[in-house]
């Protein structure tokens, strides 16, 4: 099949193509519309996942069609040829990942036809993100950098005509309120989806209310437009006319088998009931589905008579107009036609397909890819952070910096962090992430040689530190310099554990004072893991003050100066046990274990002293799947709150309680002196399975505390929402048949509870589902080993296996204790902390350093709350910088700074402000105004925003006070700084 090779071929000879008139993108492309009557907008679009059933790459070339066919390598060239072919015809791209690949194999000639066609607004594209990313599991850093990556790629590509101006996530499972945040701040018009549970959408149906104003966030006033897609993404029910459909085709021949009449009755049909539902007259009609349009030529022959027989009916009396459009052309449409929505504040979690189907077990599914995520996000701000400083700007360095965008790019994708893709897919993705951060590593180890003082240092990571395996440490840990990177704007203090051998070590910091250090042993169920390539049994743990970089010395010495290993102060198993508790304290904080059960008893921080018991949970499962956490006759979980070896090592500055709860189960609850939070880090696994139930272990918190049925959840790790026990927004969820399933929430970085004088936070390290089922109790998933699928298309059990077993997860959850009258701004800085904590690297230390050949500034003159949420190389000699406050309404104040010394630092010749994708100036950003319903404001002409405040545009010669940059709470700014 070689259909846009031909055309180019036609083209040139015809010399007919570029003769056209002007181009003329944007709103202004759209077809006319007929205002005395419904206009039906068709859609034609594909949704091309990124990895689910296929790898990527499959997907792409139409490898392996025998598990799924779909080729978008052909999708696109079908189009491309199909759209030459009518200038009316419309179509949409989506997913930037695979046009990008696409347009990289195409010919000169091949490049100018699609730009034309994306210049007449005849190629729109949509979203543009590099995938489609979920919205449950992803940090908002994240989701931000995957547009930019896309956006950066269509403006390079095509300019202003290429730039979206809606969303498009029609296909993730629940939708986020911070996403819809983002989206404005980026400057989007609006966002459509087509999932949204069926209760809320029952009730949305009735009242018209499927589109709305989102009042995307509590802190800044930010509304995005919102609607929902009538029936799904998919084609309009009996007019698939794909390739992979077996609707009837329009036959309007002279033929027995004409059905012009029926079809085109059948359609007006459809169209009428669905303009009931919306609140002008005009309609948006998706023609697509997953993988469609591999043959286009099939889908849009029939359209065109579609529309041709739709239209020809108002010559005698019909008032439905049929168009190509787009999402964008639809929204424009409702736009001009000045009317008043439903507004939105919450969210569309948790997302219920049906009473017994709420898809909340993918908040937690694969618990090591969604860790293994956060891991590539962090390496991927480290390595920016430092191309910026070391002015790295080799083709080398910049592909593998960029590679590492792309493949975090393909890992916010609604079907790979999710983890709801086949395991072989998930295996692909490991590939793909390891290989980008291995390209990570190597471009922080040439900016690290020159900007520290080591300019032959290896500079080496350890990926399973979480194991305490690190081959550099292995054998030997004499003589290593250990190089920490903070990626925070502010001097951070944390503890550093290195896997070492029982022998003794010094740490000296860059100054060559002596830190203080000491020998942790390893939990025994760490030691006995057979796939742990070392046989180190303690760790080296000393606490770091960093700013940007800071080197540590560790060296090899006799016994009398240096560390000792902490001994077991007290092992408590079966037979052992008395009554009474066990105490163990830092100078901040006091926790007690019950020496009966082994668990956690209370707790004691900030003044404030609680009973919280700490346990685990399982949930015996009959049919969940990858997507659906489905219990099984409304059982709750069974606690293991018995029986609980446990050992506790007390040394100055770290105490840890090792407990073992099962065979599968274990954990240490560390405390560190100086450190406001009590660190539990848990092991689960291998699972057991049986035939008939699967298992889904939670880690559990009960207190006292009486939170009344309320309980708050991050929203992809910026804003908290409220979320209430049994109860939606506004509607009624029936959660009769799954109680606890229906009450689950994405929480990605944080929950919390309180009444009037306690509150209590949970804060993680990957996002996880969880909820709190009942008062004073936090739950949150950690693991999941299941013996069915879901039948949502995935088909295959999530049934993970790693090393030859069922798969073995470690990770981390920390508690806060505060008083309820206290700001949260502490768990704000936690969250920071625990997202971007210090970048550990390796090198020998050969003795022989030099003064560093560039400076690292210091972003210690931000004020606390700003958060340096992005630093990286954009154009050449251009850097872009993303500042954020951090703090929300409630915690934190407007604050001001000023940036010139940054921009000096970074030999800037001018700045200027842009979208938060940092791809459109600010002072060109204009977005559709949609008015709220009883908000009295609605005018008669259409209205639009602009940025609220005046962007920055300055150049070098400018006063340092045109520097200054202010921020409100949970406002982010981007700027710019083109360097000389
Ligand atoms: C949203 O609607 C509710 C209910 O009509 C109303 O109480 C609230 O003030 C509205 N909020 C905004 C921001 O318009
Ligand atoms: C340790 O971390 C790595 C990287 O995120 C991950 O691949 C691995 O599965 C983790 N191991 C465990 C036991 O969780
Ligand atoms: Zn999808």
């Amino acid at each position: 099949m070689a259909p846009l090779r031909d055309f180019i071929i036609l083209l040139i000879v015809c010399g007919s193509f570029f003769t056209q008139g002007e181009a003329v993108c944007g709103y202004e492309s759209c077809h006319a519309t007929k205002p005395n009557m419904v206009n039906i907008h068709l859609v034609p679009h594909s949704h091309d996942d990124v990895g689910w059933l296929k790898t990527v790459d499959q997907y792409f070339y139409g490898h392996k069609n025998n598990i799924q066919h779909a080729g978008v390598q052909y999708i696109i060239d079908t189009v491309i040829s199909e759209l030459i072919k009518n200038p009316d015809r419309r179509f949409i791209q989506v997913e930037t990942s695979f046009f990008s690949k696409w347009w990289s194999e195409q010919s000169e000639t091949a490049k100018e036809i699609v730009k034309k066609l994306v210049n007449e607004g005849r190629l729109q594209f949509t979203n543009g993100a590099w995938s489609m990313n979920d919205e449950a599991a992803v940090n908002y850093q994240s989701v931000i950098d995957q547009f930019s990556v896309g956006l950066k790629f269509l403006d390079d590509t095509f300019g202003v005509c290429g730039r979206p101006k809606v969303g498009w996530q029609i296909d993730p499972f629940g939708h986020s309120r911070e996403q819809a945040s983002l989206y404005a701040q980026m400057g989007y018009d609006a966002e459509f989806f087509s999932r949204m549970d069926h209760n809320d959408k029952g009730r949305r149906m009735n009242d018209r209310a499927l589109e709305m104003v989102w009042d995307a966030s509590e802190s800044l006033d930010i509304k995005l437009f919102t609607g929902l897609l009538y029936t799904f993404y998919w084609d309009t029910p009996g007019f698939c006319f794909d390739v992979h459909c077996s609707d009837d085709p329009i036959i309007d021949g002279d033929s027995y088998d004409n059905n012009v009449q029926s079809r085109v009755d059948a359609f007006i049909a459809y169209a009428a009931e669905v303009v009931e539902k919306f609140r002008t007259n005009h309609i948006m009609i998706p023609m697509g589905g997953d993988f469609h349009y591999e043959d286009a030529e099939v889908n849009f022959k029939n359209m065109d008579k579609l529309i041709k027989y739709v239209n020809e009916r108002q010559s005698s009396g019909s008032r439905y107009n049929i168009i190509y459009s787009t999402p964008a052309c639809y929204l424009n449409s409702v736009h001009q036609s000045v009317q008043s929505y439903p507004n939105k504040t919450q969210d569309f979690f948790p997302y219920g397909s049906n009473t017994n189907s709420f898809w909340t077990g993918y908040f937690s599914s694969r618990p090591t890819q969604k860790r293994f995520e956060r891991d590539g996000n962090h390496i991927l701000q480290v390595a920016k952070e430092l191309s910026v400083f070391a002015d790295l700007n080799s083709e080398e360095q910049k592909e593998k910096l960029n590679y590492l965008r792309q493949i975090m790019g393909v890992m916010q994708h609604h079907d790979a962090i999710t983890g709801t893709e086949k395991q072989a897919v998930s295996d692909d993705y490991d590939r793909l992430l390891c290989d980008a951060i291995v390209g990570g590593h190597s471009v922080a180890r040439d900016a690290l040689r020159k900007v520290t003082p080591l300019p032959t240092g290896e500079f080496q990571s350890c990926l399973n530190l979480n194991i305490s395996e690190c081959a550099f440490t292995k054998d030997n840990a004499d003589n290593l310099v250990v190089t920490l990177y903070n990626p925070l704007a502010h001097t951070t203090k944390q503890y550093v554990r290195l896997p070492v051998k029982n022998e003794n070590y010094q740490v000296t910091d860059d100054k060559g004072r002596v830190v203080a250090s000491e020998l942790v042993p390893v939990s025994q169920q760490i030691i006995d893991l057979e796939f742990r390539e070392t046989d180190t049994q303690y760790e080296l743990v000393f606490k770091a003050t960093v700013d940007k970089i800071a080197n540590y010395y560790v060296k090899k010495v006799e016994s009398r100066n240096a560390a000792q290993p902490i001994k077991a102060v007290k092992s408590v198993s079966g037979e052992t046990r008395e009554d009474g508790e066990t105490v163990v304290q830092t100078s901040t904080i006091k926790l007690t274990i019950d020496n009966n059960s082994g668990l956690l008893k209370t707790v004691e921080m900030n003044g404030v002293s609680e009973n919280i018991e700490q346990t685990f949970g399982i949930y015996k499962t009959y049919d969940s799947g990858a997507y659906l956490f489905r219990q099984y006759n409304q059982e709750g979980a069974t606690f293991l709150d018995s029986g609980v070896e446990f050992t506790v090592y007390e040394g100055s500055q770290v105490k840890e309680i090792h407990q073992v709860f099962n065979e599968y189960l274990s954990q240490v609850i560390r405390l560190y002196e100086g450190k406001n939070t009590v660190e539990f880090e848990w092991l689960v696994g291998p699972l057991p399975r049986d035939e008939t139930y699967g298992t889904e272990v939670i880690t559990v918190f009960s207190s006292e505390i009486e939170s009344n049925g309320v309980f708050y959840t991050d929203a992809n790790g910026r804003e908290l929402l409220k979320r209430r026990k049994d109860q939606r927004e506004d509607f009624t969820s029936e959660l009769a048949v799954q109680p606890t399933a229906g009450n689950y929430y994405p929480i990605t970085s944080r929950i919390a509870l309180q009444d009037s004088k306690k509150r209590l936070a949970i804060l993680n390290d990957r996002a996880q589902g969880g909820s709190s089922m009942k008062d004073g109790q936090i739950e949150l998933m950690l693991h999941r080993r299941l013996v069915r699928d879901d039948g949502l298309g995935v088909d295959e059990v999530l049934n993970e296996e790693k090393y030859g077993q069922p798969l073995i997860a470690r990770g981390k959850v920390f508690l806060v204790l505060n008083s309820a009258e206290e700001s949260t701004s502490a768990e704000r800085e936690w969250e920071k902390e625990h997202h971007l904590p210090l970048y550990k690297f390796f090198s020998k230390n050969s003795g022989s350093t030099s003064s560093p050949a560039k400076s690292v500034p210091s972003f210690e003159d931000f004020p606390k709350s700003v958060h340096l949420l992005t630093l990286e190389p954009f154009n050449d000699k251009e850097v872009l910088l993303r500042v954020e406050n951090f703090m929300d309404q409630t915690e934190g104040r407007v604050v001001s700074f000023n940036i010139r010394p940054l921009f000096d630092y970074l030999n800037g010749a001018e700045i200027r402000e842009t979208t938060l994708d940092g791809n459109l100036p600010l002072s060109d950003m204009k977005r559709l105004k949609f008015h709220t319903e009883g908000s009295g404001v609605r005018g008669s002409e259409p209205e639009y925003y602009t940025s609220a405040h005046t962007p920055l545009e300055v150049d070098a010669s400018h006063e340092d006070s045109d520097f200054a940059v202010t921020l409100t709470p949970m406002q982010i700014r981007t700027f710019i700084v083109k360097t000389n």
